[in-house]
C-alpha cells in the first residue's frame, strides 16, 4: 500500500512545553491493525539513535538496546488479557484493579533473538523462554529449521516471539509457522522487534493477520544485502562481538 511506501518521515518530536522542538525521523506508518509501533517519543528515538549511530561501543549499545527492549515488552504485555482483581490496601480500602490471565512463554530466533530474552525475564520473573534456529540454506537460498527447544504446553501458552531485526521476514514466517505447528493458535502469538523493513512488516501483518506485531520503529527499506537502511548494521555482532 502507499503508506508502505512512503519514506519514513522527519517531524517535530517533544514535550508540550517546549516551543522549539527539534525534527527526527519517525516511523513509517503501517495501515494494519495488527501492527503496533511505539509512540515515537523523544525518549525512544534518542535511544534509537543511540543504537544506530555507528560510532556507539558495544557497551552502550547493549544499554541502549535494552532500554528499547524494556519497552517492546512492557507494551506486549499490555496486548494479554486480564481479569478483574480487587484488592484490600493497608488503609484498609479496596482497590478494584486486575491480574493478568494465562500463561506465557517467550520464544527467541537465535541469535539476535537471545538478546532480548534478559528484557522479558526483567519483566516475566521465572518465565520459560524456547528458541528457534533457523539459517538460510546456502543451496536452496530458503530458510531452513536447525534447531528448536520449545516447551511442552506451549500449546497452552501466549508466546512472545523475539527478534530485534525485521528484514525479508523469512525467519519469523518460518519460527510462527513452527509455533502453529504445535498448536500454539495464531491469535496468541505476539511478535516483538525493534526495527522492521517496511515490505516485511507489510507482508507477514497481512499473512498472519491475527498475530499482534509490537515494533518500535518501520525504517526505510532493505539494501541490496537485505539489510535494513537506515537500520543499525548486524544486531547480534554489535550485540555480542564488536
Ligand atoms: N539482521 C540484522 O542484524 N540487521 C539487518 O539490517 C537485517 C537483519
Amino acid at each position: 500500500s502507499q503508506a508502505a511506501e512512503e519514506p519514513a518521515v522527519a517531524a517535530p518530536i517533544g514535550p508540550q512545553y517546549k516551543e522549539e522542538k527539534p525534527e527526527a525521523t519517525v516511523s513509517t506508518p503501517i495501515p494494519h491493525s495488527n501492527v503496533h509501533i511505539l509512540p515515537q517519543t523523544p525518549q525512544l528515538i534518542a535511544l534509537l539513535t543511540m543504537i544506530r549511530d555507528k560510532s556507539t561501543v558495544r557497551g552502550d549499545f547493549i544499554f541502549y538496546s535494552n532500554r528499547i527492549i524494556r519497552l517492546l515488552v512492557e507494551e506486549g504485555l499490555n496486548h494479554l488479557p486480564v481479569i478483574s482483581h480487587a484488592v484490600t490496601t493497608p488503609t484498609a480500602r479496596t482497590y478494584q484493579g486486575v491480574k493478568f490471565e494465562g500463561k506465557i512463554c517467550g520464544v527467541s530466533i537465535m541469535r539476535a533473538g537471545e538478546a532480548m530474552e534478559q528484557g522479558l525475564r526483567d519483566c516475566c520473573r521465572s518465565v520459560r523462554i524456547g528458541k528457534i534456529l533457523i539459517q538460510r540454506d546456502e543451496e536452496t537460498c530458503k530458510p531452513r529449521l536447525f534447531y528448536d527447544k520449545l516447551p511442552e504446553d506451549i500449546s497452552q501458552r501466549y508466546c512472545l516471539l523475539l527478534d530485534p531485526m525485521f528484514a525479508t521476514g523469512g525467519s519469523a514466517t518460518m519460527a510462527v509457522e513452527v509455533l502453529i505447528s504445535r498448536g500454539v493458535p495464531e491469535e496468541r502469538i505476539l511478535f516483538l522487534n525493534l526495527i522492521a523493513s517496511p515490505q516485511g512488516i507489510q507482508s507477514f501483518a497481512e499473512r498472519f493477520p491475527k498475530l499482534r506485531i509490537v515494533t518500535a520503529f518501520v525504517d526505510q527499506g532493505l539494501d541490496a544485502k537485505n539489510y535494513i537502511v537506515p537500520g543499525l548494521g548486524d544486531f547480534g555482532d554489535r550485540f555480542y562481538c564488536i
